[in-house]
């Protein structure tokens, strides 16, 4: 169970109440400061000074709650983002998973994948390790986020040059054709990877998952409601299964029953038998 609230300033609290009633966005689960700075940019740019006009000014336009979703959701993202922990999961965990998946398929769920970097980079080093060792083990990647326009561009598969600069050179050749100043990815790679809306303060559709990417995004909530999602994705992972945090975020000591360090220099854990 989510805890109902993490705010404090009763004002904001009415906003957050009124977001959740008509949207069903929780922004109570944000921490408060961060969410005050970012609520901060779209009150000044909606030219109101108050928590309440704000809700008045989403009352009168329903557009404006897509921007608020927008500044609170920062997407950015790229292909082998800190190459260093792709290297580890490549060398060390899909081993693993390998040797103890025997005959079943494997499933991978990248959650918050923003426009779809992280799990197309996830099936593009699956396919990799699978052809080095003359494999053709069925693997399924889940890739979620809230927010329903990015993973629009996400399953579209086209990306700047901007956001590969940590994919290796001779991977872009592989996998992508090069068309004016985009990079389209090949088909086979697109097909690894279904695309789903999913709000991390929900329930979970997965079970017996070997392997969750949660990357850069728990570091937006408050301690209660990482703790929470913590929780659920260890009932989402099979026992023993993996996840992998971004360079920002880490695992709580109290979760230590729960999860245990497998790489603490990349944040990967493993779930408690
Ligand atoms: C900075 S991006 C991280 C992308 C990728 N994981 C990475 O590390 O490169 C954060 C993503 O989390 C998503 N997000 C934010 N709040 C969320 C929530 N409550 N449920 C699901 N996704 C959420 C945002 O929409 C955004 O696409």
């Amino acid at each position: 169970m989510l805890s109902p609230s993490n705010l404090g300033d009763p004002e904001l609290l009415a906003l957050a109440n009124k977001i959740l009633a008509d949207s069903g966005f929780d922004i109570r689960q944000y921490k408060e400061r961060p969410l005050k700075r970012r609520l901060a940019v779209r009150m000044r740019s909606c030219q109101v000074s108050s928590y309440e006009e704000y809700s008045r000014k989403l009352k009168d336009d329903p557009g404006e709650y897509a921007k608020l979703l927008d500044t609170l959701t920062i997407n950015v993202t790229k292909f082998y983002r800190n190459a260093e922990t792709y290297l580890a999961v490549f060398g060390k965990v899909l081993p693993i998973i390998l040797e103890e998946s025997q005959n079943r398929p494997v499933q991978i769920w990248s959650a918050g994948c923003s426009s779809g970097e992280e799990p197309y980079s996830l099936a593009i080093m699956w396919r990799e390790f699978s052809q080095a060792r003359g494999l053709s083990k069925e693997c399924s990647i889940y890739a979620t986020d809230i927010d329903a326009q990015i993973l629009e561009k996400a399953r579209a598969g086209i990306y700047p040059r901007s956001s590969m600069d940590e994919i290796p050179q001779k991977l872009i050749g592989k996998y992508f054709e090069n068309r004016g100043d985009k990079y389209h990815l090949s088909q086979q790679i697109k097909d690894m990877v279904q695309f789903e809306k999913l709000d991390l303060f929900s329930r979970y559709p997965y079970r017996e998952v070997d392997l969750i990417f949660c990357r850069n995004v728990l570091i937006y909530f408050s301690r209660q409601t990482q703790e929470d999602i913590f929780y659920k994705f260890a009932e989402a992972l099979r026992a023993n299964g993996f996840l992998v945090l971004g360079k920002v975020e880490n695992m709580f000591g109290q979760m230590k029953d729960t999860f245990v360090s497998f790489d603490i220099k990349e944040r990967i854990y493993r779930t408690v038998k």
